[in-house]
């Protein structure tokens, strides 16, 4: 298993601690924001490793476009997920727009991994 897919498995064992320890806000939130930094850690080692940015822009084979479209996507959920978490901590609100999020976001990482594994057959 290469060192980028090992740490984006890993951000799965970080999402699991913080759902489960979900009443516990800061256990939750570091959690969370440790699987953040795991997964731009996975961006950074792509980037610097392969030039998956540059690679991505050359006309890629459709799987990696929807990869990538996906992986993006899940970023941005992320920023979504923080910005409603502070909104639930300081003002009760936004918790079903996190909740609706935060699963969908679970639910594209699993996808998301899935295609991962699945790439370097797809792609040759
Ligand atoms: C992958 C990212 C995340 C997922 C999947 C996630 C998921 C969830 C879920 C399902 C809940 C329960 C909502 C409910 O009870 O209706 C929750 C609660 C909460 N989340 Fe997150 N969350 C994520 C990231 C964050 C982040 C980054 C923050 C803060 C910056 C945050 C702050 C909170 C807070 C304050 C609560 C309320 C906890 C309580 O009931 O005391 N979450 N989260």
């Amino acid at each position: 298993m290469s060192l980028p897919l090992f740490l984006a498995f890993t951000t799965f064992i970080f999402i699991g601690i913080g759902l489960w320890q979900i009443k516990r806000r800061k256990i939750h939130v570091a959690c969370m924001l440790g699987a953040l930094t795991l997964e731009l850690v996975v961006v950074y080692l792509l980037q610097t490793g392969r030039q998956v940015v540059q690679r991505s822009m050359e006309s890629p084979p459709p799987i990696l476009v929807i990869h990538i479209i996906i992986a993006v996507t899940i970023l941005s959920l992320y920023g979504a997920q923080i910005v409603s978490g502070i909104q639930i901590h300081l003002h009760g609100r936004w918790r079903r727009g996190h909740k609706v999020m935060g699963c969908t976001l679970v639910a594209l990482k699993v996808i998301n991994f899935v295609i991962s594994i699945l790439l370097p057959k797809a792609a040759g």
